[in-house]
């Protein structure tokens, strides 16, 4: 038996910061932004914490899915970008709801971060040990952004979005996931304790800015570009493949919001049409691993995503990872 989603949310901070607040400190204009990424604004963190983000969402999930936190046996909170490595994530998500049976834990996959807690939940209530599970993703990505490199900052916004799933006989679930590790160069963000000199394990103490530089996200757009063009819309067929399932029967693709040239190369390769592919990408930018569950929540709240309907999942970004999850939602 797998789970069904039984209750969407998702909170992004007040404080939006538009293309042309950034052009007033970087070479760069909002007609160049909007072309090349399709972003408009992002929202960007003044104040809180991404703990507070994913606890705001996962309180509104708890509510449209009509269920009381001590009904909750797991929390999985996915996020690169949390304030401390103890407690996770999820237990100070626990704390707040109060969810005193839950087990917790956080997992990093990236921008594919989502999928692998929704893919891990469906796992746990697969084999009988959960039967309701939260699963979150949660950014403060502006906290390790390097706001003079116009090529990188553009792109990111701080947001959580969750959703809850509860074990359904009706309920399907289907997967495929990848990595690569030899790219992961593409993308990349290093702790600073582990650039400190005497730090047990550093290999070379780095100048401090070569350490500011490398405690902030790294990326080769370029790479990260050319891959995520191909890699998603060739999972997605993968996923088609394995399931024995034609194109057209899915309602909606919901793809991680990095760039709308990306979704837009997807469909185009993919042979889809570019309307089920929804983006809110312009209003927040990349927010990781956030991104795929307020889109959800959106598409969900606006009625947009009806019961019944087949959606596909499809993550891709650092490490590299990359994959898509089926859901009969
Ligand atoms: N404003 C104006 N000019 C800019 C800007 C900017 N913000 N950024 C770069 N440029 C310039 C470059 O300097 C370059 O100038 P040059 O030709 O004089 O050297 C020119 O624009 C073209 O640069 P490119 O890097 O070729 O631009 P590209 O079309 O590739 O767009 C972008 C760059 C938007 C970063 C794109 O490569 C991209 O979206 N890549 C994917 C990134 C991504 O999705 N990353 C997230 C992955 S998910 C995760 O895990 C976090």
């Amino acid at each position: 038996m797998f789970g069904k989603i039984i209750g969407t949310g998702s909170c992004v901070p007040e404080h939006r910061v538009s293309n042309q607040e950034l052009s007033g400190f970087l070479e760069t204009n909002d007609a160049w932004i909007r072309e090349r990424t399709g972003i408009g604004s992002r929202r960007v963190v003044d104040g809180e914490r991404p703990e507070d983000l994913a606890l705001a969402a996962a309180k509104n999930a708890l509510s449209a899915a009509r269920i009381s936190a001590e009904e909750l046996d797991m929390i999985v909170v996915s996020t690169l970008s949390s304030n401390h490595m103890l407690p996770s994530v999820s237990c100070l998500v626990q704390r707040g709801l109060g969810a005193k049976r839950a087990m917790c834990f956080d997992l990093n996959a990236a921008c594919t971060g989502f999928l692998a807690a929704y893919n891990t939940m469906q796992a746990y209530i697969n084999l009988g040990i959960v039967k309701t599970g939260l699963v979150v993703g949660a950014e403060g990505l502006s906290r390790i952004t390097d706001w003079s490199d116009r090529s990188s900052c553009i792109l990111f916004g701080d947001g959580a979005g969750a959703a809850v799933l509860r074990s359904d006989p009706e309920a399907e679930f289907a997967t495929v996931m990848h990595a690569d590790g030899e790219k992961g160069d593409a993308l990349t963000c290093e702790f600073a304790y582990a650039l400190e000199e005497g730090y047990p394990g550093t290999v070379l103490p780095v100048a401090p800015e070569e350490k500011k530089r490398r405690t902030l996200i790294r990326m080769n757009g370029q790479e990260v570009f050319r891959f995520a063009i191909r890699q998603v819309p060739a999972c997605i067929q993968e996923l088609l493949a394995q399931e024995n399932r034609e194109l057209d029967s899915v309602d909606w693709f919901l793809l991680h919001q990095a760039n709308a040239r990306i979704i837009e190369g997807a469909a185009k390769r993919l042979g889809a049409p570019i309307e089920k592919f929804p983006m809110n990408l312009a209003e927040y930018g990349n927010t990781s691993s956030a991104s795929i569950p307020i889109l959800l929540d959106e598409l969900v709240r606006d009625g947009k995503i009806r019961r019944g309907q087949r959606l596909i999942l499809a993550g891709f970004g650092g490490g590299l990872t990359w994959g898509a999850t089926k859901v009969t939602f």
